[in-house]
């Protein structure tokens, strides 16, 4: 267990001495994963641009997360990161001379003293400034940030699996550094959920509530985590519905929202449900959702297995859906005939930090191998246990998904349920609240409700 992640909650502390801590635990982590593999040398290049197929236009760039967790900078293709345990970290900086386009600025901030800054100009360059002997590198990123193919030292990503590993799995625990970046990400998350919130109010389409979120958030597309999705009405039973309706329809009834934002490389990955004013049941539906998700996230405690908290939230959707009379039999035996996972398709979560998706939610040990997810339950994107520092999304929903509905129609439980309570809610599509939650020593931070409650 990583010791600096069993902290207390950082929001009040200062960003320079939370970087430091979080600079002395990716050292310490290099160095172990570098005698794990037999490498001297963690090289880490911030990735490259690609063209698109027959064009000369790139893809949006996304930065290296190996390189993006030692340094706050997602705009920067062509620079790399060496680090050798004993020695200051270098940082190959690729500042172009370019005048098609804005050059990075110099490197500033709270981080660049506890790196040896190397500005290049091409980069070629880069190669000057790597490490002298690349077989003695743990070079991690894509195949085409390769550097001297064809010369007589070339640094071509070889990703060691005992390298890679280590640094996956612990990529798990947070350092209170990154929960604090992971904390303004919330809250300009929430910031533009609320006017996302407000548009839905005033009868905006998806394409203008998706408008209005960017806005708020200040973040654009290629800034977000994710692609924002926005569904308004039956939408909703689309778990990752993106298609962004230029039309508002007639009447909007209900609204999911799951969409998040960026700081400094770090996502939040929020959802929201809303039926509008008058709602009835469907509110009912969504406020029974929204208090057993609360519990869930209190289950967010070291030693609980997250596997745990997916099975049980069946058990707990099911129970709403049987108060709500859909289900005709008991909450336990649509667990057992998988008839709970017509409505509640995926997984509850997964881990979250610089990928809103973080890797390693499969891992074992920092040794390799992985947990398998429970059978039946193919989404679930998370099943270690969790320990202080994780920071994981807790999102159940319950969805009327006309793909499923059909399927169940069809089979032998088609009778457990009720098909005119079912015609009722169909409308209004599907809820899912999800949260961003860090597992302490004692009681879970909760970032997201955290950050409503601050901005209320
Ligand atoms: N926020 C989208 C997802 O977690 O899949
Ligand atoms: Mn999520």
């Amino acid at each position: 267990m990583n010791a600096s992640a069993r902290t207390a909650d950082p929001s009040a502390l200062d960003t320079h001495a939370l970087y430091r801590q979080h600079f002395a635990e990716l050292q310490r982590r290099c160095e172990q994963a570098l005698e794990r593999g037999g490498f001297d040398h963690l090289v880490v290049p911030s990735g490259t641009l690609h063209y698109q197929v027959f064009d000369d236009r790139d893809y949006p760039y996304a930065v290296n997360p190996q390189f993006k967790a030692w340094v706050p900078l997602t705009r920067n293709p062509g620079s790399w990161l060496v680090a050798t345990p004993g020695h200051k970290p270098k940082l190959i900086y690729l500042q172009p001379f370019d005048y098609w386009h804005v050059v990075p600025q110099a490197p500033s901030g709270w981080w660049v003293d506890h790196f040896e800054v190397i500005v290049i100009r091409q980069p070629e360059e880069a190669l000057a400034h790597l490490p002298k002997d690349p077989a003695r590198c743990a070079i991690l990123g894509e195949a085409q940030s390769a550097l001297g193919v064809g010369g007589d030292r070339a640094f071509v990503p070889n990703n060691p699996p005992a390298v890679v590993d280590y640094l996956e799995y612990h990529r798990a625990y947070k350092t209170p550094y990154e929960v604090a970046m992971m904390r303004e990400a919330t809250r300009k998350g929430v910031r533009a959920h609320r006017a996302a919130e407000a548009a839905f109010r005033a009868g905006k389409s998806e394409f203008d509530i998706h408008l209005a979120y960017c806005g708020a958030a200040r973040q654009d597309a290629n800034e977000l985590p994710y692609g924002n999705i926005v569904a308004l009405n039956q939408n909703g039973a689309v778990l990752h519905y993106m298609e962004l309706d230029r039309e508002a329809p007639a009447q909007s009834r209900s609204f999911l929202i799951d969409a998040g934002a960026s700081h400094h490389g770090y996502a939040c990955d929020i959802t929201r449900t809303y039926a509008s004013d008058g709602g009835g049941e469907f509110q009912a539906l969504i406020d029974a959702v929204d208090a057993a998700q609360r519990k869930m996230c209190d289950q967010v405690r070291a030693g609980t297995d997250y596997k745990r908290i997916h099975l049980d939230a069946h058990l707990a959707l099911a129970g709403i859906l049987k108060d709500a009379g859909v289900l005709k039999v008991s909450p336990e035996a649509a667990v057992a005939t998988g008839v709970s996972g017509v409505f509640f398709p995926h997984g509850i979560g997964h881990g979250i930090g610089l990928q809103v998706h973080e890797v390693a939610g499969f891992a074992a040990s920092d040794r390799g191998g992985r947990i398998d997810k429970p059978a039946g339950h193919p989404y679930l994107r998370l099943t270690r246990v969790l320990e202080a520092g994780m920071a994981v999304t807790i999102e159940p929903g319950l969805y009327f998904v006309d793909l499923l509905l059909d399927g169940l129609k069809q089979g032998e439980h088609a009778g457990s349920v009720d098909w005119n309570r079912i015609e009722q809610f169909r409308p209004f599509g599907g809820i899912r609240i999800e949260d961003d939650v860090v597992c302490t020593d004692a009681a879970p931070i909760n970032l997201t409700r955290d950050g409503f409650a601050e901005a209320a």
